[in-house]
């Protein structure tokens, strides 16, 4: 019985560390087989002699009881939350409130500073007992929380036993209780909602919905199968412990074999950690977790203490939040909306709420098939996303919040607009109106020539006002528009006007595959439209192109010819052809020499964009520099001519051209270098005026 004991002891030393080595290291040392046969071995001897299983045993992650409900925990000490802020200034500003309440002879740039990622999940409190891991609870409402003890176990980072590493041979205090987060890391959220999906079960919506939900699973065997992951980051209460700072912490966790995120920073300057916070504000998408955003603490811990609480925020510390990408608000109805094809799509008219800065009150729901998977039901709470510059879209329901009033959503019969029956093909799983006449898809179909042929000045509202207005019946009516036409509808002056019809005029200019883009043709996007220009290099090429010419091209599949055959086969639309071509559009590539002739306003100059710019995503403002023959470099140099500013600018390109004297231009007046109006969005923006000259021209 002795030796049996003993083995028993050695393999869960050894299955601990190796489990160590492999989980919170990702170093493993011995092969996945080997690991195997000392976990068989213990099992067999603890099925042979189960008086010996102890809780914690590795054999006893997986397993346990469902329970009944899950009992009471008061914690040893409060689990505190945190005061934030979403502005560099605002890290300034706390360390000027706390410089008062410094002790004697204790300067604010005395100051060290632990920086580290703030990950959203779900707040752990781990007790250890003479390194055995005796329970762990949820923060609950920070006094009491709730008994998760079982769930927590499964966690393969979560170490049962401390020491793990014998070989560090620090020995575990009498007693620990440890402050964590457990969350779900990205990539196994988005493989566990992908097997969740293929086997008709829900998919969370965020990875914290999938950590929280599933360390609230009654029965530990479900949460064992969830693939949640840990990192500590304080301790709450200890016996024996002597530490002084953050940064100790950290290292000591690490060395009781506790998970420590590799992503923290000691920082000695309030500069230092606005620049680490900056920084990481584009380090955050490259990252496996979702960080909502940093924890800024003050390293010297009995300062911490020192400073104390306001409400239940430590002084001591606070929260650097990132650019909110989510958002809960509530579907208050659906709308079907009617895109250029006719397909019907429904859109999500919400409960307003903000996200990132703007206010958002229409999400788009994909399509139905999207909405009946999910289950999204009008009435639900549901969370909505907006990642840079994609369309904000819901990603699902909270199902826990429902109170059994919510109703489904289901597809219209008849077109919302034209009230014609709509049609499902069979193959398909979208609707259609198919009516040619019906305004929403003229609306479409002419919003999307616009935005193709760039016609910076023409926004989607005055487009369905022209179409509502009867003054346009298809694209090409564009170019017949009378200044008397327009100046009738609200909101248009004399200047206005002419600014407009310069901007359709100008847009006569653009290249034969810019034209062929803004058709509308199905599955003919920009670089489609690049290709089919340049191997048919006239429409009258390209209309009298067989199926078979065009798969010939690489980059042309069955299933674009058979779409560009099917549109040039309408009279529809060769009639709306016939209209572009007298309206004087390009509808042949242009010979290389007339192309030189045109000289790009931007050629030459070097731009620099920092901060968020009112209307135009990083990418876009990327792009419409370039186009006009612009380039874009990352850092303020003296070869810089612009630096474009916008809202939150960062600090150090901001400083940089200060000092050189790079001039500052915000987004209207790059707009006006080129010439360009503003979409109509811009015009509300108070900081346009027309005719600006920009700085420093
Ligand atoms: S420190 C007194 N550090 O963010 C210290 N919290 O309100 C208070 N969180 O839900 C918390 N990562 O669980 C701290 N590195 C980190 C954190 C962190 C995530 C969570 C925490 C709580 C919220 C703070």
């Amino acid at each position: 019985m002795k030796d049996v004991e003993q083995r028993i002891r050695e393999l869960r030393e050894q299955i601990n560390y190796h489990n160590y080595r492999y989980h919170v290291l990702n170093a493993p040392v011995i092969s996945d087989a080997e690991y195997d046969r000392l976990f068989r071995e213990l099992q067999a001897l603890e099925e042979a002699h189960p008086e010996l299983i102890t809780p914690d045993s590795p054999t006893q992650r997986v397993g346990g009881e469902p329970q009944e409900k899950f009992e009471k925990v008061r914690h040893p000490a409060p689990i505190l939350s945190l005061a934030s802020t979403t502005e560099p200034e605002g890290i300034r500003e706390w360390l000027a409130r706390i410089s008062k309440l410094l002790p004697e002879g204790v300067r604010v740039e005395d100051l060290d500073f632990v920086v580290e990622p703030k990950i959203d999940g779900l707040t752990v409190v781990l007790h250890y007992v003479d390194g055995v891991f005796v329970q762990g609870a949820t923060r609950g409402n920070g006094e009491v929380g709730e008994d998760i003890t079982a769930n927590l176990r499964t966690i393969k980072k979560l170490p049962l036993r401390i020491p793990t590493d014998p070989q560090t041979a620090v020995p575990a205090p009498p007693r620990l209780v440890v402050r964590g987060e457990a969350y779900m890391p990205l990539d196994a959220f988005a493989e566990f909602n992908r097997r969740q999906e293929e086997m008709g079960e829900k998919a969370f919506a965020n990875p914290r919905n999938a950590a929280a939900g599933s360390l609230r699973q009654l029965d530990p065997n479900i949460t064992a199968s969830r693939p949640l992951s840990l990192w500590c980051y304080s301790i709450v209460a200890s016996e024996g412990v002597e530490i002084t700072t953050q940064w100790e912490t950290l290292a000591y966790l690490r060395t009781m074999g506790f998970p420590v995120s590799e992503d923290v920073a000691l920082l000695s300057t309030v500069d230092e950690v606005i620049e680490h916070c900056l920084a990481w504000v584009k380090k955050r998408d490259t990252l496996n977790y979702e960080a909502d955003g940093l924890v800024i603490k003050i390293n010297d811990l009995r300062l911490q203490e020192a400073l104390g609480v306001v409400g239940k925020d430590p002084r001591g510390a606070i929260a650097f939040k990132f650019p909110a990408r989510e958002a809960t608000t509530r579907l208050l109805d659906a709308e079907a909306s009617v895109g250029r094809t006719g397909a019907l799509t429904p859109v999500a008219v919400l409960e307003p709420v903000e996200l990132g800065g703007v206010t958002i009150k229409h999400a788009s729901l994909h399509n139905y098939e999207d909405v009946a998977r999910k289950d999204i039901r009008i009435g639900d709470m549901v969370i909505v996303k907006r990642a840079g510059d994609v369309i904000p879209y819901v990603a699902g329901p909270i199902v826990d919040l429902r109170d059994g009033s919510e109703r489904p959503i289901t597809m219209p019969e008849r077109c919302p607009v034209c009230g014609e029956p709509v049609v499902q093909p069979e193959d398909e799983v979208a609707v259609y109106c198919v009516n040619a006449a019906c305004p929403a898809q003229l609306k479409r179909r002419v919003r999307h020539f616009v935005a193709a042929m760039e016609i910076d000045g023409l926004g989607e509202r005055t487009v369905d006002l022209f179409v509502d207005k009867g003054l346009i019946h298809d694209a090409a009516d564009l170019y017949t528009l009378h200044a008397e036409d327009i100046l009738e509808l609200e909101g248009f002056a004399e200047k206005s006007t002419e600014n407009l019809l310069a901007a359709i005029e100008a847009s006569k200019k653009q290249p034969f595959w810019r034209v062929l883009n803004a058709l509308g043709i199905r599955y003919v996007g920009s670089v489609v439209a690049q290709t089919l220009a340049r191997h048919f290099p006239s429409i009258d090429d390209l209309m009298q192109a067989t199926q078979e010419d065009m798969e010939n091209v690489e980059g042309i599949g069955p299933r674009i010819a058979a779409s560009v055959v099917d549109y040039f086969r309408r009279p529809r639309h060769r009639e709306l052809i016939e209209k572009l071509r007298r309206a004087g559009l390009r509808l042949a590539e242009e010979r290389r020499e007339e192309a030189e002739e045109r000289v790009l306003p931007l050629a030459g100059k070097t731009f620099v964009i920092t901060g968020t710019l009112p209307t135009m995503s990083r990418e876009a403002a990327t792009a419409f520099i370039e186009r006009h023959g612009g380039k874009v470099t990352s850092s303020v140099s003296s070869k810089t001519d612009y630096l474009v500013v916008g809202e939150s600018p960062g600090g150090t390109k901001y400083r940089k051209a200060q000092q050189l004297g790079v001039p500052m231009i915000d987004e209207a007046q790059l707009r006006a270098m080129v010439g360009a109006g503003v979409g109509e969005q811009d015009q509300d923006n108070e900081n346009w005026t027309q005719g600006q000259l920009p700085l420093g021209l």
